[in-house]
């Protein structure tokens, strides 16, 4: 006989057993967890119709019916099998919510990190992984899944319009900062693209510019950087460029989608176009397109219904469309789109503001300093800050990674770009340096000065803060190196005024500065996001030690680049032309080194409150290189340091130095740390193209340890092996 309360114990159990196999029942297979994402995915193909596959790999930016919101792109799930839609965000630098004219909505809003150059400046991967995770968060409770990040085209022309979102022009610094932010973003049960494939290196043109470069060169330079972000980032998905590349539509080059991407790395994900980027059905199909964004941007429609006619008529074998399908909802399934859904709910603003403040904290490069200027004192009686709208906000970067910042902007201006149909304008976010700087100086007599009476202000004044500023957009590129309007001779007159000035400068790209010699002090904040203001305060009064460093070469001339001036720019619009990268691999301080050029500021130049010597540098050879040093804070404040390793390979015809390694080290006063650094061994290697392998000459190869790629102050040498590597 089974006792009274157990007896129930049992019956409860056999209920429950009884309810979870009818919800079972009812809980498609696909829904298991446990399974794997290819599994998973194959369960719901199984049962899905070929007019649902096509909706699959079709997207549009057109607002889906009933939506309050306007996701930048919207491809429609298949509802009755639990497949949500895809509703992808902008986001490179915070979530940018695509804006069609309408009124600015205060559900876009979300926080403004800084551009991508500061966190790439900070050297430091857990910057950019955190900016990742803010943003993923951010989409989550904004109703986003799919973000359109991780933006990793190399800066190969320091005019390029879209270099503030990018990541610097180094393939190892920009692989492994974007790679970090896309690991943050997928974290958070978000999908992030990785973005252009490959080589929209510049704006001019951009849809039907054709790039020429060496393929061995390419691999080793752009191609290096998708590499490297793709084996650190994971990225669901890898959008395919506007541009040609050798007279092929990067979203139809077989070689790239194909053969690089998915057999030599491995990729799993799915590659989508480009908005607008499409210009064929079959031959995209069968390069490896997936699915094409933004369909209404394309001249018409290639995929939906001409790709089901190419399926029926046998253009395309119907296996391909699975494929398609599949690699789509493997991806939704492994990056956990289905089993976490977004959940709108209000922004978690000011942790979100500490992550935007601390990136442009260690983002700030200090480029002069002169007789100690900076940091300033508390105690300073006045200060006279002019230019730059620095009283309300700080400048942002245009095009679709504008965000609408919290708060509204601080100041909008509409720009209309006759060759684009993103609209754009000036945004100001709303964080204002003149505040946070009296904050800093309680008892200083501080003016904003805007008008014509700044050399006055500067000549009474302690101190004079000119904030100088470079709008860039997306679409277009600068036409020249200079700061734009007559900020270059506004500068000179403060400085004649007032030797005690401080620069400031808000670019989105390296800027020439005729008035160098005649500042006191340098600081380029980029474009310094939602808290950019505390973060500029406190880098100038010395609350945080600055740690940025360059990444990119700030030239002292436009004729010393590859190209005098920007590719296409007195071609008419959309007139085909070839784009000849000629340096090959040899891009930024590659270029500079070859040639023996003096840049105005070098790659991987910043400059400390403190001084860091280096020491003791061991170098082990073999397979690869493994170096040890010794960093020490020899100043008397705290301090962080960015120690960079640079290989010189032998023999090799292009692209002979290159950045290796580097370590930030956050040091006290007095402290010193042992560093240790493994080369990757592809870094020491040259692809040979035509053999289709990474090649290691054997040798000595010359390794040396400094602050920035001219400023070299110890050398070792090591002896490397003769390796071969599949690409
Ligand atoms: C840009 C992409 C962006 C897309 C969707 C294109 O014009 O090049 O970076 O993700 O638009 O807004």
């Amino acid at each position: 006989m089974v006792p009274k309360p157990l007896f129930a114990v049992l019956t409860v159990l056999s209920l429950l057993a009884i309810a979870s196999a009818v919800v079972a029942a009812q809980t498609p297979a696909w829904m298991n967890p446990s399974l794997t994402p290819d599994a998973r995915a194959d369960l719901v193909l199984a049962q899905m119709t070929k007019a649902e596959k096509l909706r699959l790999v079709v997207g549009t930016s057109q607002r889906p019916q009933g939506d309050a919101f306007g996701p930048a792109g919207f491809v429609p799930g298949v509802a009755r099998l639990g497949i949500p839609a895809l509703r992808e965000s902008n986001a490179e630098l915070g979530v940018a919510v695509a804006q069609r004219g309408d009124a600015v909505r205060k559900d876009d809003e979300a926080t403004a990190l800084p551009s991508g150059l500061a966190p790439a400046a900070s050297w430091n991967p857990s910057i950019a992984y955190a900016n990742g995770a803010m943003i993923g968060q951010e989409a989550r409770r904004m109703g986003f899944n799919v973000l359109l990040a991780g933006a990793v085209n190399l800066a190969r022309d320091p005019r390029a319009g879209r270099n503030f979102e990018y990541a610097g022009e180094d393939p190892l610094l920009a692989g492994m900062m974007v790679g970090a932010s896309i690991r943050g973003i997928q974290d958070q049960h978000v999908i992030s693209t990785l973005k252009h494939f490959a080589l929209n290196d510049q704006e001019t043109n951009r849809t039907v510019l054709d790039a020429q470069i060496d393929p061995a060169a390419l691999r080793e330079s752009d191609l290096l950087a998708f590499e490297i972000a793709i084996e650190q980032g994971r990225p669901g998905a890898v959008m395919c460029a506007y541009n040609m590349i050798d007279r092929v539509h990067a979203c139809e080059d077989g070689e790239l989608l194909d053969r690089v991407l998915r057999r030599e790395w491995g990729f799993r994900g799915w590659v989508m176009s480009d908005w607008g980027a499409v210009h064929s059905t079959v031959t995209a199909a069968r390069a490896g397109l997936d699915q094409e964004s933004g369909s209404d941007w394309d001249s018409r429609a290639f995929f939906g219904k001409p790709l089901g006619v190419a399926f029926a008529e046998g253009a395309l074998p119907r296996k391909r469309l699975d494929e398609m399908a599949h690699r789509i909802l493997r991806t939704m399934f492994a990056k956990g789109v289905i089993d976490h859904p977004p959940a709108v709910a209000p922004l978690d603003v000011d942790r979100d503001a500490r992550v935007a403040q601390r990136a442009e904290e260690e983002g700030i490069v200090l480029l002069r300093n002169r007789n100690d200027l900076l940091p300033l004192s508390s105690q300073v009686r006045s200060i006279a800050v002019i230019g730059g709208h620095a009283d309300i906000g700080v400048l942002s970067g245009g095009g679709s990674s504008q965000v609408v910042p919290l708060g509204g902007p601080a100041l909008r201006i509409e720009y209309r770009n006759a060759h684009s149909a993103t609209p754009s304008a000036m945004v100001f976010d709303p964080s204002s340096p003149l505040r946070a700087i009296a904050a800093q100086a309680p008892a200083a007599h501080i003016a904003f000065v805007a008008g014509d009476d700044r050399d006055a202000a500067a000549r009474a004044a302690d101190v004079a803060i000119v904030f100088a500023t470079q709008w860039e957009m997306e679409g277009r590129d600068s036409a020249t190196l200079s700061l734009p309007g007559d900020q270059d001779r506004l500068i000179a007159a403060v400085a004649a005024a007032n030797p005690r000035t401080v620069v400031v400068l808000e670019t989105g790209d390296p800027v020439t500065m005729p008035w160098r010699n005649r500042v006191g002090a340098i600081l380029e904040a980029w474009y310094p996001g939602a808290r950019g203001g505390p973060a500029i305060a406190n880098i100038l009064f010395g609350a945080v030690d600055p740690s940025g460093r360059l990444p990119q070469t700030f030239p002292a001339s436009a004729d010393q680049l590859p190209r005098p001036e920007i590719p296409g720019r007195h071609i008419p619009w959309n007139t085909t032309f070839t784009v000849d990268y000629s340096e090959g691999a040899s891009v930024g301080y590659k270029w500079f080194d070859a040639r023996h050029l003096t840049p105005l500021y070098p790659f991987g130049f910043g400059l400390s409150y403190t001084h860091f010597r280096y020491g003791d540098l061991r170098l082990a050879g073999g397979k690869t290189i493994t170096a040890t040093f010794t960093v020490t804070n020899e100043g008397k404040r705290s301090g962080a340091d960015v120690p960079q390793l640079y290989a010189t390979i032998p023999g090799a015809k292009g692209n002979a130095t290159r950045l290796v390694g580097w370590s930030k080290v956050a040091l006290a006063p007095g402290e010193s740390r042992r560093i240790r650094i493994a080369v990757d061994p592809r870094l020491l290697a040259q692809l040979d193209d035509r053999h289709q392998h990474w090649d290691i000459k054997p040798g000595a190869y010359r390794l040396d340890l400094g602050a920035s790629s001219l400023d070299l102050r110890l050398a070792a040498t090591a002896l490397v092996a003769a390796q071969t590597m599949p690409p």
